[in-house]
Formats: structure tokens, C-alpha cells, sequence
């Protein structure tokens, strides 16, 4: 397939796990890819792998100067930005009552505050040109709560809430605004969150119908499918892809 051919695509978090995933799919569809990282080596290891339709970048989502100048560097190397994809996203579990307030900084600024900043920096030149698209990676926890990830729910709910609200400002300008949530995924952050509590993580795994964790494919086919025309006329949505987890 090659919806995106011709399209330039800056990916957060896309050293590993799902951004990587998702920056590899949408290279292979036909998109030039900015995969950017706060781990700037993981980035270009990515980059690499992808080949000459991806340029490796460091891109702290909670700095917004790092942020500009990523999304400069992107538009002088790859053209201007058609598809933003958020998925940096980091988490602690642990009970409410045992978080702190710097962790609730760090879970805040990297998952809500983190979209933010990249939507404020992408945007501006999307509405100039009349079309553009972003999407999200939430969580179904954003969705329909999850334990031991208060303050993460909070941020991701934040994120659909904020979507559906930019959503609705820049419809007009033909730029649509989406929201993918994935369930229990096989990635780094489920493996730490696994060794942690892992009764939790088998218990996830028993309780979704397709019978397996996702995969970080699974994502990324979803966010493709948004980033591209055949969604051009959805915004404002939430998608979860969690094998039926969540059907809410
Ligand atoms: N894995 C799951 O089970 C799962 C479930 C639901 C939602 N999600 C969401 O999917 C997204 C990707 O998760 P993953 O499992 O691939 O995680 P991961 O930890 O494997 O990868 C996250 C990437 O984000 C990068 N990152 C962290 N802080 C950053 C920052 N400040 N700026 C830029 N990059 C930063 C990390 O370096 C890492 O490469 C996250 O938003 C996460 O909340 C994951």
C-alpha cells in the first residue's frame, strides 16, 4: 500500500517499541519519516533500519524548543509536515496515595503536556496549508480507567479530551484530529510494568478475547489507516485497538 506517498511524517517517541513501529509503517506506505526521540541514538537507529525515507532526530516532547527546532529541522529536510503522530509516552505504577507530585510532573509533562507542545509547534503551518493530519497514541486506560495509573489515565484522558477540542477548531482548515488507544501492548513499558506486578500483566493477557497482548503492529496499522485519505472524514474519534478489551 502507498497511501502516504509523498506525505512527510514526524513521529514522537519512535525509537522503540510502538513509535518505532509506527514510523517503519508509515515509511512503508510511502511516507518520509522524521523519527524523533528523546534518545537521540535510538532514533537513528530507527532512522537507519528505515532507510533514506527517514531522517533521525532528538525531540524532548516536553521542551517546546526542542520541539521547534525538530520540526524545523524536519520541514528543511523532509518538506512540511502533512501527518503528526504523538506517541511518546511514559508511566509509573503505583497506587495514588504512594505517587508523588514530581512524579505526577513527569507523567503530566511527557503525556499531556508533551501532545501540546508538538500539536502548537505542527499545527500553525497545517492550517496554512490547508490540510493536515494528527493522531494520537492514548491508552484505553484514558478511556475506561485503569489501576495503579491515576495520574497516566488523568493524562491520557486529557489527550482524547484535547483532541476532540482541536478537532473541532481546524475541521475547517481540512485538518483532521484522532485518537488511537492501545490496550496492554508488547513493548519495554509493558515489559517493566510486567515485572512489577506481574499477576497484573497475566491477568490482562487472560482477560482479552482475541486471546494475546497487541502487538506494536497493531497499533501502527491503526495510525496509518487515520494518517491517511480513508480517514479524511473522521475527526474528533477515538479508536481503540486492544483486541476487545474495552469494547466501552
Ligand atoms: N505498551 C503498552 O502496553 C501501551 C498501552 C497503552 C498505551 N501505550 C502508549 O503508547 C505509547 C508508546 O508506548 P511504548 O509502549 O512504545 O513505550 P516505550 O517506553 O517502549 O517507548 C516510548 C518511547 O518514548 C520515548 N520518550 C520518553 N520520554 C520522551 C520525551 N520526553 N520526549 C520524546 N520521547 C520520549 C522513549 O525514549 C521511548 O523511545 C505511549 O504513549 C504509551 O503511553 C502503551
Amino acid at each position: 500500500m502507498a497511501r502516504l506517498q509523498g506525505r512527510v511524517a514526524f513521529v514522537t517517541g519512535a525509537g522503540r517499541g510502538i513509535g518505532r513501529a509506527i514510523a517503519r509503517r508509515l515509511a512503508e506506505e510511502g511516507a518520509r519519516v522524521a523519527v524523533t526521540d528523546v534518545d537521540d541514538a535510538a532514533a537513528r537507529a530507527t532512522a537507519t533500519e528505515i532507510g533514506e525515507a527517514a531522517v533521525g532526530l532528538r525531540a524532548d516532547v516536553t521542551d517546546p524548543t526542542s520541539i521547534r527546532k525538530a520540526v524545523e529541522e524536519t520541514e528543511r529536510r523532509l518538506g512540511p509536515i502533512d501527518v503528526l503522530v504523538n506517541n511518546a509516552g511514559w508511566d509509573k505504577v503505583e497506587p495514588f496515595l504512594e505517587s508523588s507530585q514530581e512524579t505526577w510532573d513527569k507523567v503530566l509533562g511527557i503525556n499531556l503536556r508533551g501532545p501540546l507542545n508538538c500539536v502548537k509547534a505542527v499545527l500553525p503551518g497545517m492550517v496554512q496549508r490547508g490540510r493536515g493530519r494528527i493522531v494520537s497514541v492514548s491508552s484505553d486506560a484514558g478511556r475506561v480507567g485503569s489501576s495503579g495509573e491515576a495520574v497516566y489515565t488523568a493524562a491520557k484522558a486529557g489527550i482524547i479530551g484535547f483532541s476532540k477540542a482541536v478537532a473541532r477548531e481546524v475541521a475547517r482548515y481540512q485538518i483532521n484530529v484522532n485518537v488511537v488507544c492501545p490496550g496492554p501492548t508488547n513493548t519495554a513499558l509493558f515489559k517493566e510494568v510486567a515485572r512489577d506486578r506481574p499477576k497484573l500483566a497475566d491477568a490482562l493477557a487472560r482477560a482479552i478475547p482475541w486471546g494475546r497482548i497487541g502487538e506494536p503492529e497493531d497499533i501502527a496499522a491503526a495510525v496509518a489507516f487515520l494518517a491517511s485519505d480513508d480517514a479524511a472524514y473522521i475527526t474528533g474519534q477515538t479508536l481503540s485497538v486492544s483486541g476487545g478489551l474495552t469494547m466501552a
